[in-house]
């Protein structure tokens, strides 16, 4: 089977997650190209040899981290610029978020309407909980934890896509509604990138200018820092600046600096995470257990 995989990824989560399942798929012997749509932020058209290869594939998945309850407009965007098929083909959703909330479940449902006019079926969607790159940092160990967790997943939802099974997420009621109020986020969003700036600690390394998807970041001759109007709010430039030197305009409160490393666990950590805790995490970790203990029971994790 040929697949082909689109992701957006501020900073590196969805990445990940769309390796993942790449490799759950190659595991099962099947042909895999994976795009990440950084490239396509706003573009008009798809080249020619994407649009081929999505375009005979048997299966595309699409994957993005959720703002504001919403897909990413480099997501949205990206669809409108599909092909328009002669017949259905099949289609998965993969996205991630900082919590394990309900309502995260509407984001897809713009993303999936653009996908239909197109004939991409959306017959499964899965979600996974990863760290957050806003609002507040999580613990090493809570990190893991949910990387762990997406890591055991993964195998069993691909494995769920390629037998066939749908495999939808539960929207809350009025969830269109809500997305499309949440979605002035977006253009808040480009609001506040025209705030950003930078402090004393900058070094003019230049990694968010060459990071930014939407090249929004430029120094002037005199070395000064301009942020356009096109910022997305990924959060890539202030979550990877080595020197914490970017101010995130009226968020900067919620500025989460510095990549997670997925490994380090100590004492005060664990104690970070424990009291972290919260009822909404547990849930989540318990039903994956749940499932992953089932399926290996089972036998589950058989190729397909
Ligand atoms: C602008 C913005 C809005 C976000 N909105 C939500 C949200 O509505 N719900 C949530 O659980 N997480 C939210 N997050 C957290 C991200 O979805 C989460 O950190 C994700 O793992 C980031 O993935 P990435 O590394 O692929 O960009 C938001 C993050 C950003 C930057």
């Amino acid at each position: 089977m040929k697949i082909v995989i689109c992701y957006f990824s501020g900073t590196g989560n969805t990445h990940k997650i769309a390796d993942c399942f790449a490799q759950a798929f190659r595991e099962r012997q099947h042909d895999v190209a994976v795009y990440s749509m950084d490239e396509f932020a706003f573009a008009k058209k798809l080249p020619q040899e994407l649009t081929e290869q999505i375009e005979q594939c048997d299966l595309l998945g699409m994957g993005y981290p959720v703002y504001a309850f919403n897909a990413p407009p480099v997501a949205l965007q990206f669809a409108k610029i599909l092909p328009r098929l002669p017949k259905n083909k099949k289609t998965f959703i993969f996205n991630c978020s900082g919590e394990p909330l309900k309502l995260n479940n509407i984001s897809s449902l713009k993303l999936c309407g653009i996908l239909k006019r197109r004939r991409f079926e959306v017959t499964n969607e899965y979600h996974y909980c990863m760290p957050y790159n806003i609002i507040f940092r999580h613990s090493e160990e809570m990190a893991v934890r949910m990387w762990q967790t997406a890591q055991n997943l993964i195998p069993l939802d691909a494995t769920e896509i390629l037998s066939g099974q749908k495999h939808l997420l539960e929207k809350v009621r009025c969830g269109g509604t809500i997305a499309w109020v949440m979605r002035c986020e977006q253009w808040g969003g480009r609001l506040n990138g025209r705030m950003y700036s930078v402090n004393k600690n900058c070094v003019h390394c230049g990694k968010c200018v060459n990071d930014c998807p939407t090249h929004n970041i430029r120094i002037t001759e005199k070395g000064k820092f301009k942020f356009g109007g096109k910022c997305l709010m990924c959060m890539r430039c202030a979550h990877l600046c080595p020197k914490n030197a970017i101010r995130i305009g009226m968020f900067n409160g919620w500025k989460v600096n510095g990549p997670y490393a997925f490994s380090a666990k100590n004492e005060e950590e664990k104690q970070r995470y424990n009291k972290m805790l919260t009822k909404a995490y547990d849930a989540y970790f318990s039903e994956a257990e749940e499932r992953i203990a089932s399926a290996s029971s089972n036998g589950n994790k058989s190729n397909t």
